[in-house]
């Protein structure tokens, strides 16, 4: 049986890609292949933009590099930790068993000084993911602790692609007039009450000015991944049509665009870029530092080239868990917010019982879920299989992006963001004062995090669990 993936996309909305997808349809030309990767210090200038400073890194990522795999093939990564510290590598938005999430307090292995650590990585969904390390995540994945991962489906239409990697980072004027990487804003702060560490210097692929190609002879599809610890991206391309094709490494509808998106941390977008009738294009990281940004010159690529339409029409949302809408087990709420001066009960909860403010601040805690500021209360229970309604509501006037470790789940509502609703997500956007309700069904057994990915956000009271029984 050969299927493509056009021709089950044409057997209708009754049958499952995702089943075949998830489990069978590779299953027998599914290979193991290993990887090696470091995690190394390094001496970086940024491009030039920075004296020379210490970066913690796997080789080659923080410039862009892509690690490349097929559906249906598993990885056998080899972490070898060359850091002072302990580590733990976790591939955010994958599909993998809880022991090889990265995650400490939930079966994970902390990769020690020195030692090696192989994780076993499936490759079940195909689209634009990455893996950082979850270890001090604030601090090891703004020194650089991340890499981009494209997942290809075999059957995809080919297309020119290039990857970027946005980031900031915090620097600062030394004595001798220099500009050097600051760590101190790394320690714990009142950022992490407002919106989070945001650094004053941008990069795309590890550069602040990097020269980036686009297919002159068809469509160029833009990968795009947010890895600042704080810094929500509005990212827009400028001078030519452009469509929202992927979020989170799932298809979406396509949509034409003609305003910014939100591209909040950990979230993933692509764009389909059509090249310009005429002159230039810009691209517009939107970042609120740079008015508009790079510049994307175009290249002659030997691809074979591929109309637009022909790219968009093939488009179509892939369903990993074959949610059937109002399906619901079992309902929560998770509200979001600031620990609250003005409640008499306490400003928050923490070690199961409430806390005055100035107890929550002197542990640095600014941030409640559901009122408890210290995640020792998991969210939800259910067996696998079970589907569950997340009603999300950002009572506060911050952005926030709530990451589910274990899987992707539907968007189903979005009062601020109505173009998400119907789209497959790992790391929920919710503007101030915005409400989301999003579904998902139970597959992997274990306990999985629910937290900020404004990792000032998440060290600060953002962090909560649930629980898939087997
Ligand atoms: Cu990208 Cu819990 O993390
Ligand atoms: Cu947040």
């Amino acid at each position: 049986m050969n299927l493509t993936r056009r021709k089950l996309l044409q057997l209708g909305a009754g049958t499952s890609v995702a089943a075949l997808f998830g489990s069978s349809l590779f299953a027998s030309q599914s290979h193991d292949s290993a990887v090696r990767l470091t995690a190394q210090p390094s001496q970086t200038r940024l491009g030039g933009a920075v004296s020379a400073f210490e970066q913690w890194s796997y080789p080659g990522f923080v410039e862009g590099r892509v690690l490349e795999g097929t559906v249906g093939d598993t990885w056998q990564v080899e972490l070898e930790n060359t850091l002072p510290v302990p580590t733990t590598l976790h591939w955010h938005g994958l599909r993998v068993p809880q022991t090889m999430d990265g995650v400490v307090p939930f079966g994970a292995e902390l990769v020690m000084p020195g030692q090696r650590y192989t994780y076993d990585v499936p490759l079940k969904d195909p689209g634009l993911y990455w893996f950082h390390s979850h270890h001090n995540s604030l601090n090891q994945i703004a020194r650089g602790l991340y890499g981009a991962i494209v997942v290809r489906d075999p059957d995809a239409a080919p297309v020119f692609e290039q990857a970027l990697v946005l980031d900031d980072w915090t620097t600062r004027t030394n004595a001798f007039g220099r500009r050097e990487v600051d760590w101190s804003a790394l320690e714990p702060s009142l950022a992490w009450g407002h919106a989070g560490v945001l650094g004053n210097l941008t990069t795309i692929n590890g550069r602040t000015n990097p020269r980036i190609e686009l297919n002159r002879r068809g469509p160029t599809r833009l990968r795009l991944l947010n890895v600042a610890t704080g810094r929500v991206f509005r990212p827009q391309v400028l001078g030519t049509r452009s469509w929202l094709i992927a979020l989170d490494g799932f298809d979406c509808i396509p949509l034409e665009l003609s305003e910014p998106i939100f591209l909040a941390p950990g979230q993933r977008a692509d764009i389909l870029v059509e090249p310009p009738q005429s002159g230039d294009v810009q691209f517009d990281v939107g970042d609120g530092l740079f008015g508009t940004g790079t510049l994307l010159p175009l290249t002659s690529v030997r691809d074979r080239a591929m109309a637009t339409e022909e790219f968009l029409s093939w488009h179509a949302p892939h369903n990993p868990s074959e949610l059937r809408p109002g399906e619901t087990d079992q309902r929560h709420d998770l509200i979001m917010g600031a620990i609250n001066y003005d409640d008499p009960r306490g400003a928050g909860m923490m070690g199961g019982a409430w806390r005055s403010w100035d107890e929550l601040l002197d542990q640095h805690k600014y941030w409640v879920f559901n009122d408890v500021a210290d995640g020792s209360q998991g969210l939800f229970t259910g067996r696998i299989g079970e589907t569950v309604e997340l009603q999300i509501a950002n009572n506060s006037s911050t952005h926030h992006v709530i990451h589910l470790h274990g899987q992707h789940v539907k968007v189903t509502y979005n009062d601020k963001t109505p173009m998400e609703v119907g789209a497959y997500r790992d790391s929920i956007s919710l503007e101030a004062f915005s409400k989301a309700t999003i579904q998902m069904r139970l597959a992997e057994p274990g306990r999985w995090p629910i937290h900020c990915h404004i990792l000032g956000h998440q060290v600060s009271g953002m962090w909560t669990w649930y629980e898939t029984l087997a």
